[in-house]
């Protein structure tokens, strides 16, 4: 069945079953492969993408249901993106890197919500991402850093 999904702003229509998870479809019909495979049950956030600016596991969201503007890890932009990127490189945030567009996406998203969020506010926000490397408290750093650095842009602005 042919489906027409908004990826990272583009018209893209993809000829799969409207059951197929909206992950394989990205990685396997779109080849955008930056968002990762983990567990297929919701649980570990490897495969987080924004869905209509909102958090989503696009392991457990079925194609046919991912009626809104997608965005993957490749189409991440605007300040809080920039912000969250730049802290990560800072910070060395990554080890093997697997769970870590997953854990930008979310991070992305809080950051859009919460200027200043508070260490619980981040651990509530980031508590379905799993990091196998245990890269937890780089990641919560990272994330302070970002929000910094885009309250001294405000001020500056
Ligand atoms: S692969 Fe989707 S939450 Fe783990
Ligand atoms: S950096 Fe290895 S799983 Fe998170």
């Amino acid at each position: 069945m042919a489906i027409t999904l908004n990826v990272n702003g583009t018209s893209r229509q993809v000829d799969v079953d409207p059951e197929t998870p909206l992950l394989w479809v990205l990685r396997d019909d779109l080849r955008l492969t930056g968002t990762k495979y983990g567990c297929g049950v919701a649980q570990c956030g490897a495969c987080t993408v924004h869905l209509d600016g909102a958090p989503t596991r696009s392991c457990s969201i079925p194609v046919s249901a991912a009626t809104g503007a997608i965005t993957t890890i490749e189409g991440a932009d605007g300040p809080e993106a920039k912000a969250v990127q730049n802290a990560w490189v800072a910070l060395d945030v990554p080890q093997c890197g697997y769970c870590q567009s997953g854990q930008i996406m979310s991070a992305v998203s809080l950051l859009k919500d919460n200027k200043t969020p508070t260490d619980d506010d981040i651990d509530a926000a980031m508590n379905g991402n799993l990091c196998r490397c245990a890269t937890y408290m780089r990641i919560r750093a990272a994330i302070h850093q970002a929000a910094k650095s885009l309250s001294t842009k405000e001020m500056a602005a």
